[in-house]
């Protein structure tokens, strides 16, 4: 079923986000169908185009990052007809004027506006939006990381974005949320009965969450003012966190699950100076080089002045919620660059039968676990003891009961972002992080950078393509627990 029509205007136009993710998941939904015919892509920004030299931007970024599969020369044709472009300087009161013939003043055409831009921007073009009459009550806004560096320049990027648009308006994403089986997550927990009455500290040991990722991050110009710990904990795994530890919510409401998802944030247990020693460990990749693999060290990657730099591209770290729920039941984070492998998960331990009858058998009950596996082969994985089949008497044996998305349904899983872009359309907020939250998360963040800078202690090194430091396995070991890995 098509959306409303829109005008979904997108600042920051020829810009790497733009190309990389915003223009193919557009495609992706039109070629679907879900674009009702009125609606117009109108990209902004400094850079001098014209309306057929966007549309060739548009071609290309279809061209690279679509799958070969989905490009169809006819739907293509029909998809850059829907694009124009406006050059406009942003910060230049004189460059505003030419947005106004691009809009639409009908109520029923969405307007939104996607600030795929620094946010020290996001402020003067509410503002210009606002003083030049582009502004509607029912207009959307769309921001995106990095929301500030910490609580007070967050609480900056907001007020700012605040002073023209209501919290109702405002769409922050965290892609995260976007993912199929991040969602999936809710379904999961809350349309089937067998996990909720056990989803608790009585029966579950500990939680580990886990996003590895292969690729490096020195040639990237943004990471090493940022590091793992704001680039992917404080966003992505405190949200993936929140939807495995909050409440039912009220509803599918947006407030009623962000509402849930704040009380979670607002139990984490602070990590103070003294503890974040214990409770973390932070790492830098180094590189390999070997007859087979070369890959540089994170240091080699930076540009000489940045050289030396103590920014984490891995870190690991043990949360624990304190509230009813999840009292004594720790979360394990952790996530790097040049990892042993690409992989994004959720692994919840449950805790030992409370006694083993299996006195005469071959092999020990383990305790079950349930993988819920977001990237790449998307599934759910209950490990679970059965008999081994055959004569021969008992013999116990784990084994996982599994669900594999692409073996079980046909059709290709969407990317993030063509959820994400159409919800905006919708007006639904629910996967969009809200002010609340974001300071929250930040909030619990901060106290630990901070006493990272304090500390004279190194950054730990870790060999590109492994799992990160020793020190992040110690942590774990140190519970008498271990990193979830048998299966890669
Ligand atoms: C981004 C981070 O938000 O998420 C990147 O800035 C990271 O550093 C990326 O690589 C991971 O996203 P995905 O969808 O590839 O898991």
């Amino acid at each position: 079923i098509p959306v409303q029509p829109f005008d979904y205007v997108v600042f920051g136009a020829t810009g790497d986000l733009t190309r990389r993710k915003l223009i193919p998941a557009l495609y992706y939904r039109f070629k679907d169908g879900q674009f009702d015919e009125q609606s117009r892509i109108i990209g902004v920004s400094r850079s001098k185009l014209s309306d057929a030299d966007f549309q060739k931007v548009a071609r290309t970024a279809i061209s690279e990052f679509v799958d070969k599969e989905y490009q169809d020369k006819a739907v293509i044709d029909r998809f850059v007809s829907i694009f124009s472009y406006i050059v406009n300087d942003v910060s230049n009161e004189a460059g505003w004027g030419d947005l106004k013939g691009a809009l639409r003043e009908e109520p029923e055409v969405v307007r939104a506006f996607y600030l795929a831009v620094a946010p020290n921007l996001f402020e003067p073009i509410a503002e210009y939006l606002a003083k030049k009459k582009f502004y509607r009550r029912d207009a959307r806004v769309v921001i995106e990381k990095p929301l500030g560096h910490d609580l007070e320049s967050s609480m900056e990027i907001n007020d700012g974005v605040a002073k023209i648009f209501r919290e109702d308006q405002v769409y922050r994403i965290d892609h995260y949320l976007g993912k199929e089986t991040v969602q999936n997550l809710l379904a999961l927990r809350f349309a089937n009965m067998l996990f909720e009455p056990i989803w608790n500290s009585a029966h579950i040991d500990h939680v580990q969450i886990t996003v590895a990722e292969t690729v490096g991050a020195g040639t990237r110009g943004y990471y090493d003012e940022s590091g793992a710990l704001r680039d992917m904990i404080q966003n992505h795994m405190l949200q993936l966190l929140c939807l495995v530890a909050m409440e039912p919510p009220a509803s599918d409401d947006a407030n009623a699950l962000r509402d849930e998802k704040l009380k979670v944030l607002r139990s984490l247990k602070p990590i103070t100076n003294g503890e974040v020693g214990k409770m973390t460990v932070r790492g830098q990749y180094r590189g390999i080089s070997s007859e087979t693999v070369s890959v540089k060290s994170y240091q080699d990657e930076l540009p000489e002045e940045k050289k030396g730099s103590r920014t984490e591209t891995f870190v690991a770290v043990k949360a624990e919620i304190e509230n009813w729920r999840w009292a004594g039941v720790p979360f394990y984070l952790r996530t790097g660059k040049r990892m042993a492998k690409r992989v994004s998960e959720i692994c919840i331990q449950f805790k030992p039968i409370p006694h083993s009858i299996f006195d005469h058998a071959e092999g020990a009950p383990r305790s079950n676990k349930l993988i819920i596996r977001l990237q790449p082969d998307e599934g759910v994985k209950l490990m679970m003891m059965i008999k081994d089949p055959g004569p021969g008497g008992m013999r116990l044996r784990e084994v996982p009961l599994n669900l594999s998305f692409a073996q079980t349904f046909a059709e290709r899983t969407p990317e993030a972002y063509e959820r994400l872009l159409l919800d905006v359309v919708r007006g639904n907020q629910t996967l969009f992080m809200r002010r609340d939250e974001l300071e929250a998360a930040w909030k619990w963040v901060d106290p630990i950078r901070e006493a990272w800078e304090a500390s004279t202690d190194p950054t730990q090194i870790y060999t590109a393509g492994t799992w990160g430091p020793t020190a992040a396995i110690a942590l774990i070991e140190r519970d008498g627990r271990t990193w979830h890995e048998d299966e890669y």
